[in-house]
């Protein structure tokens, strides 16, 4: 059976979210062509991950990998597709999103280090699909993808795609039609992965 780990950085929830639309729109055409696919949702509006501080990045250089606060970096090491859900905010993504990232960069867990000090990606995700909307234009500026590739990258994920609805909030904008646009892209992603 094949894992989508759902990374929802969706904050104002499934109901008001455009992100959440986006990705569920991708999550349903994916999982309708392969139906013994889980969904493993992570649901950062509700996380309760601490602030990885100093003394806690210390502490977990000694813990075991089944320790609760690892449970993120076991959830991306294991995952086959990651889908990362995250509204355009501040020019990137909503914080609880990077706590989540910080717990998942663990070593021995999600990476490794070579003999030589090359560093290796430990999980065995194929593809990351990153779902964003946005109330202005994205214009060179999808930081929030472009950290979420690099550090896929680092972790082992190959493959990165962005899905992405923008100037949702721009006067005159029509949204509607920006998202149903968003929401055939997802769809067709969904049939190449
Ligand atoms: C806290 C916050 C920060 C935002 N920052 C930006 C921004 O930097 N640039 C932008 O174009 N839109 C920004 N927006 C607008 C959102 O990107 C836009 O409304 C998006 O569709 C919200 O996604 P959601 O419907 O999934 O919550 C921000 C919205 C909020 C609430």
């Amino acid at each position: 059976m094949e894992q989508i780990l759902f990374i929802d950085a969706c904050m104002r929830g499934p109901e008001l979210s455009r992100t959440h639309r986006l990705c569920r729109r991708f999550l349903e055409e994916y999982t309708a062509r392969r139906p013994d696919t889980e969904v493993v949702h992570r649901d950062l509006s509700r996380c309760d991950l601490p602030l990885l501080t100093g003394e806690l990045a210390q502490q977990r250089g000694n813990w075991g990998a089944d320790h609760p606060l690892l449970a993120p970096a076991r959830e991306v090491a294991a995952a086959d597709l990651i889908l990362v859900g995250a509204p355009y905010w501040d020019l990137a993504f909503p914080a609880a999103l990077k706590v989540y990232l910080e717990w998942a960069s663990t070593l021995r867990i999600t990476f490794r280090y070579e003999e030589d000090g090359r560093q290796v990606g430990l999980s065995r995700a194929r593809a990351l699909v990153y779902c964003t909307t946005a109330g202005g234009p994205l214009e060179g500026q999808n930081f929030g993808f472009d950290y979420v590739k690099a550090l896929g990258a680092m972790l082992g994920v190959p493959e990165a795609h962005c899905l992405a609805a923008q100037g949702l909030d721009i006067w005159g904008a029509d949204p509607e039609a920006i998202l149903s646009q968003a929401e055939q892209d997802a769809a067709a992603l969904a049939q190449r992965l």
